[in-house]
């Protein structure tokens, strides 16, 4: 399975934030997953929540605001001063730096509880920019954004993501060309498995942060895990003895 670092490497460092990201590519993943939204000055930037509240250190939406504003905030609050502070990227900022990394990313559009207007285009015309169309997927859980994006670029790969599990995944994805399911992994059963398997269809499941559930997703033919933790998804793959380290009280192993 293809192990993606869910908003970077995020159970160790200040999510969908560089740092996060440039630990995720050290770590060995093969993608990176991060949210994208728009500010009030329409700069496409990497942040998971609508408000600024739970991350940072400011308050309100992240829509009123312009970037130059956003990026005073302190996007490492979460973390009790264990990072330095660190702002919120633009997604240009991430599209420069992970032009030249060996690895893949995922990009969610955050466009299911507010639409930004323009998401969509905005995003790809930056990925044209920097030349990733190749290097790139598209996930949402509001699918009329994945359509949009289609319309745009119909080569890059479109994942929808559902909570509660969709009885005719396959079905479904295959009538409107998406190319991937994106499950709650907890709630994927086996019939819907197979409904994707009969279409075609690649399952990435989400957040696996467990290894019964990882063994799990591995049993029903998942082709990828989204995890907080890409170092320990990868050394399920990799458990010689003697490469064991410690990291705050969690067992990794190192590639
Ligand atoms: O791509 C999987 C995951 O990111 C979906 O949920 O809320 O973490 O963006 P969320
Ligand atoms: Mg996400």
């Amino acid at each position: 399975m293809k192990v993606v670092a869910h908003r970077g490497y995020s159970g160790r460092y200040p999510e969908n934030t560089m740092l996060a990201f440039q630990k995720a590519v050290e770590a060995g993943c093969d993608e990176i997953e991060l949210d994208v939204q728009l500010t009030k000055d329409d700069v496409v930037v990497v942040l998971h929540d609508e408000r600024i509240d739970r991350t940072t250190d400011g308050a309100g939406y992240v829509r009123d605001y312009t970037y130059e504003e956003l990026k005073q905030f302190n996007a490492a609050k979460c973390w009790d001063g264990r990072y330095d502070r660190m702002a919120i990227p633009t997604f240009e900022e991430y599209c420069i730096w992970v032009k030249d990394e060996p690895v893949t990313t995922n990009i969610e559009f955050k466009t299911s509880i507010y639409y930004y207007e323009g998401l969509e285009e905005k995003t790809i015309e930056l990925l044209r920019k920097y030349h990733l169309e190749e290097k790139v997927m598209f996930s949402s859980f509001n699918h009329v954004s994945l359509l949009k994006a289609k319309e745009l670029e119909p080569d890059i790969a479109c994942g929808i993501l559902v909570d509660d599990e969709l009885g005719n995944a396959g079905y479904y994805c295959s009538q409107y060309g998406f190319e991937c399911y994106h499950p709650n992994g907890a709630k994927l059963s086996g019939a819907v498995a197979e409904s994707c398997a009969r279409h075609g269809i690649k399952i990435n499941a989400w957040t696996i942060n467990d290894m019964a559930l990882l063994e799990r997703l591995g049993d029903l033919n998942c082709s990828g895990a989204i995890t907080n933790y890409p170092g320990i998804c990868l050394a399920a793959g990799n458990t010689e003895i003697g490469k064991i380290t410690l990291h705050t009280g969690k067992a990794e192993i190192s590639r």
